[in-house]
């Protein structure tokens, strides 16, 4: 079955996960550094300079919570370019103008907005990011096609995404590290420890990479493919908007990409 019909979308699914984001986002930061080991910002950082962006720029950040992958696209495009980012979370939105003022990053604009309905025209933007939220999002093919939608032909579409490690022998440490650390670290950190059992449970009902790989290929996007990081339970998708629809593949700049970052590996 094609993964963006496995898991019902329901008004109500919105709702828990939007309370569910809500009611961590003052620990989200915290419990986010001590899971990945403090790796998620190198993941980000690889995932926007795999957007190419230039000063002056204009880039979207989907689910962008607590603002990080914002703050590191205004960082890329510079005081003359901008950068929007939008969540459905009131209180993760905050936090991440707060950062975003600390920073000094006045270039960046908090929407709250829902990933299956952008309020942005077509071909709005050079590029569209989005960070650990697509597995949150029920009919995330949805949400790839409004990513796709609003990106200007030529432009890029990435995704940074837990998968998990569902196959090989290092499953078993990764679930122990998962449905048993995550719950307790985030009762330490006086998180609420229920959404951090939702965070296991929503990987590994969630697509796998090539199922994602495919929904950006169905959505119109091409020249598709990943990179995996830790071991590959975290993978970059990009794809490219076609410049026109009989324009040939935007291949060009591929070998690029492989040889900045030939620590990471590519499928
Ligand atoms: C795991 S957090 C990721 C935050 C951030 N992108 C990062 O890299 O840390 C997922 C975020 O997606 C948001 N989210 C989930 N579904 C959404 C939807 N349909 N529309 C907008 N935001 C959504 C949640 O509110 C939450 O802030």
């Amino acid at each position: 079955m094609a993964p963006a019909l496995r898991r019902m979308c329901c008004p109500s699914e919105e709702q828990y996960v939007e309370s569910l984001f809500s009611s961590i986002a003052s620990r989200y930061d915290l419990i986010n550094s001590v899971l990945s080991l403090g790796l998620h910002k190198a993941w980000r950082r690889f995932a926007v300079s795999l957007a190419r962006l230039s000063p002056g720029n204009s880039t979207l950040d989907v689910c962008c919570g607590t603002g990080d992958f914002a703050l590191e696209l205004a960082k890329a495009v510079g005081s003359t370019g901008t950068v929007i980012a939008i969540d459905f979370s009131e209180p993760m939105l905050e936090i991440a103008r707060q950062k975003a003022d600390r920073a000094g990053l006045s270039q960046i604009d908090f929407v709250k907005a829902d990933a299956c309905d952008l309020p942005f025209a077509d071909d709005s933007f050079d590029c569209a990011v989005v960070g650990f939220g697509l597995r949150n999002i029920a009919e995330f093919g949805r949400a790839i096609a409004e990513l796709s939608r609003v990106v200007k032909p030529g432009g890029r579409v990435i995704s940074l995404e837990i998968f998990g490690i569902r196959t090989t022998w290092a499953s078993a440490i990764w679930k122990l590290y998962f449905n048993v650390a995550g719950p307790w670290v985030a009762r330490f950190l006086r998180g609420d420890p229920q959404a951090y059992t939702y965070l296991p449970r929503s990987v590994e009902s969630f697509a796998t990479p090539e199922e994602m790989a495919r929904q950006f290929e169905t959505q119109g996007l091409e020249n598709v493919r990943w990179y995996k990081l830790a071991c590959g339970a975290v993978c970059v998708h990009l794809g490219t908007k076609p410049l026109t629809k009989s324009a040939p593949p935007c291949v060009s700049s591929e070998k690029q990409d492989q040889q900045n970052f030939k620590g990471f590996e590519r499928e």
